[in-house]
């Protein structure tokens, strides 16, 4: 059997709340690799999600490892709160966090994997200083908010350029794309080197169910 080498991050926001544990178990046994849990504050980006209540069911729902990408303000004062409900991973972006090293060392602390990421507009020269210091890169390929957004085709050239960063101070991190990752976008984004991908509405919203949208993305990889 060829090994995998890339991880599927289904992300809950465009689930079915009512029945979340079951959309779980259903993306589970398609293939999720991991679960993504998008929180927004309504100050950061404009729109109101979900808090560690939610990171704290997704926990008993799945024992896969929980990604969690915080689109808040001052995340430092929510860490220990996301890591005691579950997170595996606690991904915070650079245009929030003024002394980055510090949050990157809490995360870790707290027993987490310590991500960072970028809105579109933002420069790859500005998380540069932390790359020997984190787990993992994400790369917003939408203005972080909502889901169901069009991917945008100019960040593309950005992925390749962190992944040669990456390779330069530390190969083994992985990028992560999150936004508009479709069976279009998610070759493009392989192709620049991302290899973890996170999607909401192309798997929760498939026409056809969870197992046929996570089907119809893996078919690209
Ligand atoms: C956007 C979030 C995404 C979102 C992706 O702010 O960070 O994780 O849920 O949704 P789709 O895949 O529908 O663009
Ligand atoms: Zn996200």
């Amino acid at each position: 059997m060829i090994e995998k080498n890339y991880k599927l991050s289904p992300s809950i926001l465009s689930a079915d709340f009512t029945v979340l544990g079951a959309q779980i178990k259903e993306a589970e046994d398609a293939g999720a690799d991991w679960f993504h849990i998008d929180i927004m504050d309504g100050h950061f980006v404009p729109n109101l999600s979900m808090g560690p209540v939610i990171v704290e069911a997704c926990r008993r729902a799945t024992n896969l490892p929980l990604d969690v990408h915080l689109m808040i303000e001052e995340p430092e004062r929510y860490l220990n709160n996301f890591a005691s409900a579950g997170a595996d991973g606690l991904t915070v972006h650079i245009e929030t966090c003024p002394d980055m090293e510090k949050t990157l060392n809490l995360i870790r602390e707290l027993g987490c994997k310590a991500g960072i990421t970028l809105n579109p507009g933002t420069s790859e020269e500005k998380i540069q200083p932390y790359l020997e210091n984190v787990d993992l890169v994400l790369v917003m390929t939408v203005q972080p908010g909502f889901s169901g957004q069009s991917f945008r085709p100019e960040v593309l050239p950005k992925i390749g350029r962190i992944r040669k960063m990456l390779d330069d101070v530390k190969p083994e991190v992985e990028i992560e794309v999150d936004g508009g990752i479709n069976p279009q976008s998610i070759r493009q984004t392989y192709e620049q080197g991302a290899r973890v991908f996170v999607a909401s509405s192309s798997i929760f919203k498939h026409p056809q169910g969870i197992k046929a949208g996570i089907q119809s993305l893996v078919d690209q990889l």
